[in-house]
């Protein structure tokens, strides 16, 4: 079995609760995941000051650990802006990880993340050529791995939420569905949630674990997830005042797919 933690929009800056962080790396340590996979913004504006904090919070965190950039990880102040015009993952680079598109295997899983934002339309966009890092990384999974795609703009959109999430979510479904993906991790919304799409892509969209922008009612949240050989389960943590800790507030188990020939057009065979 292959454990998950999953955790979304830590934003460092304003607003930022300290207590929660400790209660959520004191989980993730006792937990001892096989892998951590944080999806974006890590900070409230980019300032220098919060990636030095998500810095070194990141850095206690159990290894390996996976990161992609959220919208909020761009310069958005006034100094900053010119940086965000010409370098906006300069800093993201420096502090969290020196590549925005990443990958990464371990025992039965493999996983791509990749960067969704812009620095100026609203994110929610993978550039031609992100798309063929998606198509090769993925060629390169062993047949029986679980395929998990991070983004962290949200797919599955039926505008109850948020209006803003990834462009022409169904196409990129069905793409990520031909390409054998299992589970796709997204953040961004501040809104706990996990769905099975049409395509049959189980969906594990984290909350805010330690900020204070909880939004619709939601409070803070990450996720837990277990993979085994026949089943995925989400396990949605979320935090109780009353204990003054994360508590399982729902879990879902849904059915591996069964493995299948993934023929990818360009990639070495
Ligand atoms: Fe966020
Ligand atoms: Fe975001």
């Amino acid at each position: 079995m292959t454990t998950i933690f999953h955790l979304s929009d830590l934003h460092f800056g304003p607003k930022f609760n300290t207590h929660l962080s400790e209660l959520v790396l004191a989980d993730t340590r006792a937990a001892k995941p096989d892998l951590t996979i944080l999806s974006g913004d890590f900070t409230m504006r980019g300032r220098v000051s919060e990636y030095e904090q998500a810095q070194a919070y990141v850095a206690q965190l159990p290894t390996p650990v996976l990161t992609i950039p959220g919208n909020h990880d761009q310069p958005l102040h006034l100094s900053g802006l010119a940086e965000r015009l010409t370098n906006p993952w300069r800093r993201y680079k420096q502090y969290i990880r020196s590549e925005v598109d990443t990958s990464l295997e371990i025992p039965g899983v493999f996983v791509v993340g990749v960067n969704s934002n812009n620095r100026i339309v609203p994110g929610g966009i993978w550039s031609n050529k992100q798309r063929a890092f998606i198509e090769r990384e993925f060629s390169r999974a062993r047949a029986d791995a679980c395929k998990i795609f991070v983004t962290h703009h949200h797919l599955e959109w039926n505008g109850k939420y948020r209006p803003f999430g990834t462009w022409f979510p169904t196409g990129q479904l069905e793409w990520l569905e031909r390409l054998g993906v299992e589970l796709v991790l997204n953040g961004h919304t501040h809104v706990p949630l996990t769905l099975r799409t049409a395509q049959g892509i189980v969906i594990a969209q984290a909350g805010t674990s330690m900020s204070g922008r909880v939004r619709h009612g939601h409070g803070n949240a990450y996720n837990q997830i277990t993979i085994q050989p026949r089943a995925l389960t989400v396990r949605i943590m979320g935090y109780d005042a009353g204990s003054d800790r994360f508590v399982e507030r729902s879990a879902q188990s849904f059915p591996r797919r069964v493995p299948t020939q993934i023929s990818v057009p360009g990639a070495a065979a």
